[in-house]
């Protein structure tokens, strides 16, 4: 892959991982990239590296443009090993390089690396690097999403390089958001956009929001948005903020999500008539067998929809595994402005069902209780009773949607 200028003097110089299928347990069925920018001024700075197994491809794409040995500054915007584990290997060829990093990213990137002899400059919120014709401002984003995140803003060339956010998962021919919708389409990159927010970033809500008005309270102007995954945002940059807003404020579709796993079946149908009812509500739904569904497809879902159902048989007094293990995903991710339910199937002794809301209470989802549990298999009454639970979710789901419309 070529080094691509993407503004004058500033090259994108990373690499496509048109492989990866599982990132730390995320499904990434389109791959993803390895952003990082290459600044060619008086003093070369460097904007993150790579994923190390792809540190000799960044390096060729730097040798493309420079001799890598030239290299003055590296800017470590996040030290999460897809963006640095390439450090030593770059700091190989250029050990007199400056490194600019936040407090506690050098914290952190000392568990990793060996930085005794490494030029190290901890930077905060307004610091500015001049590189030549170029000012590098430093905006720290702590815990967007890790407690050393931060971004820099290119301020002649009005360019933000915002690390993870604004990021998708995709690995493509296109590096920006006009070709990409060429090739392909607004739907598919918006949703790229919304599972990489969905799986990365949705306990950051509150952070996200206060951020971005930060940022446009800075009044700097953005004419482009250079994140570490994926497109660079060049046509559209406004979009994606408007995105991350939304998002952050609540916003999601008036939709239902069935999740659920079976033994023998006796809770795949009660989904059935639990979706009828919803659909005779006037609300879309969606249903989704966890163990044929990946953790971060379901978690798409989840976001995807302002209401989610969640069904489970009882498998000796305890929930079912894959529906805990979604469920420890979800906890971990914090949702908010959802609401839930549960309903399952069991034999002698239930517990799923009381332990689903439990965690859902736990999470403080807004929930419609008690649902709906059934002893072996579910009888016609069952059936019907789905049928209305599945209704009257469904209204409570509209009423809810109505604060956020
Ligand atoms: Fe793409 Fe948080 O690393």
């Amino acid at each position: 892959m070529k080094s691509i200028e993407i503004k004058p003097g500033i090259y994108w110089v990373g690499a496509i991982d048109w492989a990866v299928r599982d990132f730390h347990g995320y499904v990434t069925p389109d791959g993803t990239t390895y952003n990082n920018y290459l600044i060619l001024d008086d003093d070369v700075t460097l904007v993150d590296t790579v994923k190390y197994d792809f540190a000799e491809d960044g390096i060729k794409n730097i040798a493309y443009l420079i001799d890598p040995s030239k290299i003055k500054n590296i800017i470590v915007n996040h030290i999460e090993n897809d963006h640095a584990s390439a450090l030593g290997r770059i700091m190989e060829l250029v050990p007199d390089a400056t490194i600019y990093i936040t407090g506690r990213g050098k914290k952190g990137i000392e568990r990793f690396f060996d930085i005794s002899r490494w030029n190290m400059k901890v930077v905060k919120t307004g610091d500015e690097l001049k590189t030549g014709k170029y000012t590098l401002q430093f905006i720290e984003t702590p815990m967007l999403h890790w407690p050393d995140s931060m971004m820099t803003y290119v301020k002649e060339a009005k360019l933000l390089i915002s690390q993870d956010a604004f990021g998708q998962h995709l690995a493509t021919a296109a590096r920006f958001d006009d070709e990409f919708i060429e090739y392909a389409s607004h739907a598919e990159l918006e949703d790229a956009v919304i599972d990489y927010y969905a799986n990365i970033l949705m306990p950051f809500g509150t952070l996200i929001k206060s951020k971005i008005a930060q940022i446009l309270k800075m009044g700097i102007p953005i004419e482009m948005i250079a994140p570490d995954h994926g497109i660079i945002w060049r046509g559209n940059p406004e979009r994606v903020i408007q995105m991350y807003q939304e998002m952050a404020e609540g916003k999601t579709k008036l939709r239902v999500s069935i999740i659920y796993d079976t033994m023998w079946h006796s809770t795949g149908m009660m989904t059935r008539p639990i979706m009828q009812g919803i659909k005779d509500e006037g609300v879309d739904c969606k249903v989704i067998k966890l163990r044929a569904t990946p953790m971060s497809v379901a978690i798409k879902d989840f976001w995807n929809s302002r209401g989610t159902l969640i069904g489970s048989p009882t498998l000796n007094n305890e929930v079912f595994p894959s529906v805990a293990e979604f469920m420890t995903h979800l906890r971990g991710l914090r949702p908010k402005d959802r609401i839930a339910g549960a309903f399952g199937s069991y034999g002698w002794g239930g517990g799923a069902v009381k332990w689903l809301y439990n965690e859902l209470n736990n999470m403080k989802l807004e929930t419609l209780e008690p649902g709906v549990q059934v002893l072996y298999r579910p009888s016609p009454e069952d059936m019907e009773q789905c049928y209305e639970f599945g209704k009257e979710f469904a209204r409570k789901v509209k009423e809810y949607h109505e604060n956020y419309v």
